[in-house]
């Protein structure tokens, strides 16, 4: 991950810079660093850890060029400490690094003969060197960073510095998202439009292997051959995304690892980070304290992602909530109420059965809500109102950020819904917005269990069939789990309710059954661990996921345990789809299964 930010101001612009970074903080917060240009001379600031930290530094040593870069870090090469914390330097220029350079040892061992000196461990830092090499030779800044890109292997959003510059930033881009942004007598460079958007909504994207020349007074384009072309600028709704694979082998692994940042955005409609209330990115043509009941119906992941939401609009907007897939609703012949709200998820938002859901629900006389991917889409167009999610395309066949995106929609809409019901205080629903706030950052410290996760894969793939239990939000999310493994890997998986383990599905536990408990510490933690101490008695194989508090009273010594951050387990669900869709994606590429494109299944299902 990663979050890079240019800034060619008017004003001092270490303030923006920073405003953009927390912008991006989800992408990673190991540490973060701004470089300007003070009298001409490169200056940085960096600092480990959250991006308050760089804050204080900059309170304590403040920076005032009119010109500057800035970098909030998700660590791969070198631990998260200051030295190796971006914007990298030399004498002549500064650099922000989003991806990774694959050849970098390689070209650290070429420059270091050349007699360069490094002062970080990460890959990096090669890139300042091979430009200051070229500017040695005598190029301009702009030659010089023409003749190292071609060098470099590997994915990059780059954002470059120099030293006596004060009208110019480089940026570059291959595998990793780079926006250029369009002010008045200012220029913007940002991971993405949302970074800018406090500043600016004219947007123009570089494409795969471009480069861009900014001055004050615009920008030119450059692509990967070094011809310059011309990339339009458009005004955006901050939340474009690439439809390629950047440096993951599938693009299921990109989804899983994209699901901080599309996560993040979906928030943004949902959520009024400045005064820390939900809020709707639409007006409700319905009053939420009028609703007899709430009916969902969906297929599939979109199905899990409403049962889930089941428990939220409950609990949180007292309100009563019917749900069923699709295909059985469609002719089950349902009388729906008067004043009924029908509620339709999708991604793709074309399921040819929940489309047909939905146009009975009209019939009926309900008021037609849906949570679609796609806004596009027929069953966004037939609806009263879309709840979008954000998730970007989703070219994977398994759903994995459309997933999560649906939850924290269906998330923020529970929230709302409760507000205008009246059954949340304010303290409540600030909490509740803060904890939904804090889930980029989690969903990122879940995606570092990916190692640990490897090797119980490892163990999976021998296995012929697994069960999922789970009890609460976690009930939906192991009949997730259970279903992303079956459709990658081929693996029979069931989910059942922890509670239900005892009125026949313990029948299947033996010695060659993984059972994967999804608990994380919450109110109904020791009714699972009881369910644990049953397999265990018979002999099953326990593989919990949990926090730190749930191992300790665990009860039962599990094969493995994967230990989640702390968090509100109410909205746990969202992160907690991390670790099982890694689990099933990894099982899968072990076993050597085509993960994006498993065999008889479809992205977008329009037959019945
Ligand atoms: C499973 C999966 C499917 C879809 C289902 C509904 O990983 O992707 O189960 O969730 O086909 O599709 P949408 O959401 O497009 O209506």
């Amino acid at each position: 991950m990663c979050g890079i930010v240019g800034i060619l101001g008017k004003q001092a612009v270490a303030g923006q810079v920073v405003e953009a970074l927390r912008r991006l903080e989800y992408r990673g917060y190991d540490s973060a660093g701004v470089a300007t240009l003070e009298g001409g001379r490169l200056s940085r600031r960096r600092a480990e850890g959250k991006l308050k930290n760089l804050e204080v530094r900059l309170s304590n040593e403040p920076l005032d060029g009119l010109i500057g870069i800035g970098h909030t870090r998700w660590a791969t090469h070198g631990k998260p400490t200051e030295s190796n914390a971006h914007p990298h330097a030399t004498e002549k220029l500064a650099v922000v690094h989003n991806g990774i350079i694959e050849n970098f040892r390689e070209l650290k061992a070429e420059l270091e003969a050349d007699g360069h000196v490094f002062a970080s461990e990460t890959d990096t830092e090669v890139i300042a060197h091979l430009v200051t090499r070229e500017l040695d030779r005598g190029k301009d800044p702009i030659a010089a960073v023409g003749a190292s890109l071609p060098h470099l292997r590997g994915a990059f959003a780059l954002a470059f510095l120099f030293e006596g510059q004060e009208d110019l930033l480089i940026g570059a881009r291959k595998g990793s998202p780079l926006a250029v942004g369009i002010g008045d007598g200012e220029m913007y460079l940002g991971s993405d439009a949302l970074a800018l958007a406090p500043f600016t909504n004219l947007i123009a994207y570089l494409d795969e292997g471009d480069w861009v020349v900014l001055n004050r007074k615009g920008a030119t384009f450059y692509d990967a051959d070094g011809s310059q072309v011309e990339r339009r600028a458009q005004r955006v709704a901050a939340g474009a995304f690439l439809v390629e694979k950047g440096n993951h082998h599938h693009f299921m692994a990109k989804e899983i690892y994209e699901q901080p940042e599309v996560v993040g955005h979906t928030l943004t409609h949902y959520v009024d980070m400045a005064n820390g209330v939900a809020r709707l990115p639409f007006e409700t043509p319905f009053d939420w304290k009028d609703l007899s009941r709430l009916s969902v119906s969906a297929c599939g992941t979109a199905y899990y992602a409403g049962l889930t939401a089941k428990y939220w609009f409950e609990k949180l907007a007292r309100l009563p909530v019917e749900i069923d897939v699709a295909s059985e609703f469609r002719y089950r012949e349902a009388p729906l109420p008067a004043n009924g709200l029908a509620l339709f998820v999708s991604q793709s938002g074309e399921t040819a059965d929940t489309l047909a859901c939905l146009r009975y629900a009209r019939q009926e006389g309900q008021h037609i809500m849906s949570v679609v991917n796609v806004p596009t889409s027929t069953i966004a167009r037939e609806s009263d109102v879309v709840a979008p999610t954000l998730a970007g395309p989703e070219i994977g066949v398994a759903s994995t950020k459309a997933f999560t995106c649906q939850l924290t929609a269906l998330a923020g809409l529970a929230i709302a819904a409760a507000r205008a019901r009246g059954t949340l205080t304010a303290e409540q629903e600030a909490a509740y917005v803060q904890e939904l706030i804090a889930l980029p950052g989690l969903m990122a410290q879940a995606l570092t269990l990916e190692s640990e996760i490897e090797k119980l894969a490892r163990k999976l793939s021998r296995a012929r069939d697994v069960l999922y239990l789970g009890r609460g939000t976690a009930f939906p999310l192991a009949l997730e789990g259970a279903l992303k493994l079956k459709e990658i890997s081929y693996i029979h998986a069931e989910g059942y309710p922890a509670g239900e383990l005892k009125h026949g599905p313990i029948a299947l536990i033996d010695e060659d059954m993984p059972v994967i408990v999804i608990a994380p510490h919450d109110a109904l933690f020791e009714k699972t661990a009881s369910n644990m101490q049953e397999v265990a008695a018979r002999g099953g194989r326990i593989i919990l996921i949990t926090d730190a508090k749930g191992a300790a009273e665990a009860g039962v010594v599990p094969e493995a345990t994967i230990i989640m951050p702390e968090m509100d387990p109410l909205f746990a669900p969202i992160v907690y789809a991390v670790p099982i869709q890694m689990i099933a994606y990894q099982t899968a590429v072990f076993m050597g299964k085509d993960v994006d494109q498993p065999r008889n299944l479809a992205k977008s299902v329009t037959v019945e």
